[in-house]
């Protein structure tokens, strides 16, 4: 089929690669006009392990285009699927603009019936306003059909998500629309849930908001474990062997960042309380992981006194391993609480480094390695998982700091081996090694 994905973020870019590689013929269409020269060029404009390389091959195979043209992108497509980025505003509600720009800009082009699919995560509603703006702006005579058809990859195995995904939810209003949907995806053999367009809305928030819940859950339990004299690895892993729990999503830490579960949750909770729904269980997620996030820094408050003149190094940067997003990082709330108290700090990430650096310029040093960052510490903040954060010998650790003294987010080490070396190690929800 002919299709044109509208957006090339995460969203946009995966879906539209991976449908080429399906065998469809794909247009990834952007107002950004850099961005489509780069991938133009063979260049993903986004960190994702394996994009590049699927991105060139779809590419040379002819079925992949990309073009910032909206006469050459929307006039001969089959069908379009919307992808853009749908931002917090200030009050928590999804920032819907992107998305009414594109479906003005859609309308302005389309010349015959079409279905339209709406891909980022919107508002139960949204997609009959869409519907709507474009129907209103399009002769009498066309149809416009609106699908709703939400994503669930994450960052970082995005393309690994798509297709071997759990399910693929298709809402429409009609079952021939459903149907032509879920003929696109039909060559990666995954289950489809159809439904109508407004539950397909609601069950991404409802999916997103009940992962979140499971985190923050899970780090309230790790928080008491620590009061209490438990260990939150070993119960984690007793309550994640109950099948009716699974194990996935029982990693207490520092609070789950990224561009979907703040975002979605907060959006859930506005759209509760325009519907005078008091959602009280999602408050709670939202109260429980704003004051996971700076756990960290009060744990070394309380164990140094003051943290003025200290020098820190903070290992990891993103939200979680294996993508260059900072967006609702951790680190960037610790970086900030550790100015504030005067400390001096050192940062090292393998890959976001320059995000950082935009927001904090010379307030911060950058060590081009681990191993560089924690020559003369005096604290350690572990705050991602990377493979190459969480294999740093804990020999090197002691050797290098000052005082070896780790505060970790993400559980990398165990209390033995800490213990071993003669590290002092904070970590989450374990009893503290002095
Ligand atoms: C998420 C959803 O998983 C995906 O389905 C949706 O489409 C987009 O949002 P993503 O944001 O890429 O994906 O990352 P994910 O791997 O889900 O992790 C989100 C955050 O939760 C990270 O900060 C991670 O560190 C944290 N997390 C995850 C935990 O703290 N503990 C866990 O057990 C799992």
């Amino acid at each position: 089929m002919k299709i044109t994905i509208t957006g090339t973020g995460y969203v946009g870019l995966v879906t539209g690669t991976c449908l080429a590689e399906i065998g469809h013929q794909i247009t990834c269409f952007d107002i950004d006009k850099e961005k489509i020269s780069l991938l133009n060029e063979g260049i993903s404009p986004i960190y994702e392990p394996g994009l590049g390389e699927l991105i060139q091959r779809n590419i040379d195979s002819g079925r992949l285009t990309f073009s910032s043209n909206p006469v050459e992108a929307y006039s001969n497509a089959e069908c379009i699927f919307i992808a853009v980025g749908t931002p917090a505003n200030e009050d928590g509600s999804a920032n819907l603009s992107f998305l009414e720009a594109a479906a003005i800009q859609i309308a302005e082009q389309i010349k015959k019936d079409i279905i339209v699919v709406i891909k980022s995560t919107v508002p139960v509603g949204t997609n009959e306003r869409i519907g709507s703006i474009i129907q209103e702006r399009v002769p009498p005579n066309i149809k416009i059909e609106m699908v709703s058809n939400p994503e669930f990859l994450r960052e970082g195995t995005a393309i690994h998500d798509t297709f071997h995904g759990d399910r693929i939810v298709i809402g429409a209003n009609t079952e021939e629309a459903g149907k032509q949907i879920g003929n696109i995806y039909e060559p990666l053999h995954l289950p489809i849930v159809h439904t109508d367009i407004r539950s397909a809305e609601m069950i991404k928030y409802a999916s997103n908001s009940f992962l979140a819940l499971k985190i923050s859950f899970i780090n309230e339990i790790a928080n008491l474990c620590e009061k209490i004299g438990a260990d939150i690895d070993q119960v984690s892993a007793g309550v994640g062997l109950d099948n009716r729990i699974g194990k996935k999503f029982l990693n207490a830490g520092i609070g789950f960042g990224g561009s979907c579960f703040p975002k979605d949750i907060h959006a859930l909770n506005y759209l509760a309380k325009e519907f005078d729904y008091d959602f009280k269980i999602l408050q709670s997620v939202i109260d429980v992981n704003y004051r996971q996030k700076d756990l960290l820094f009060y744990k070394a408050k309380e164990h140094f006194g003051s943290l003025a003149g200290k020098r820190t190094t903070i290992l990891g940067l993103t939200f979680k391993p294996n993508t260059d997003d900072i967006r609702e990082a951790a680190s960037l709330r610790i970086i900030q609480d550790l100015l504030l108290e005067g400390a001096v700090v050192t940062v090292f990430d393998p890959v976001a480094m320059p995000k950082v650096e935009k927001l904090f310029g010379d307030k911060i040093s950058f060590a081009v390695s681990s191993e560089q960052a924690l020559v003369d510490a005096e604290a350690a903040f572990i705050l991602t998982e990377w493979d190459e954060i969480k294999s740093i010998k804990l020999k090197e650790i002691k050797d290098k700091m000052t005082e070896p003294i780790i505060f970790d987010g993400r559980n990398c080490f165990s209390l033995e081996e800490t213990k071993k070396y003669g590290i002092r190690y904070y970590s989450i929800g374990r009893p503290v090694v002095q």
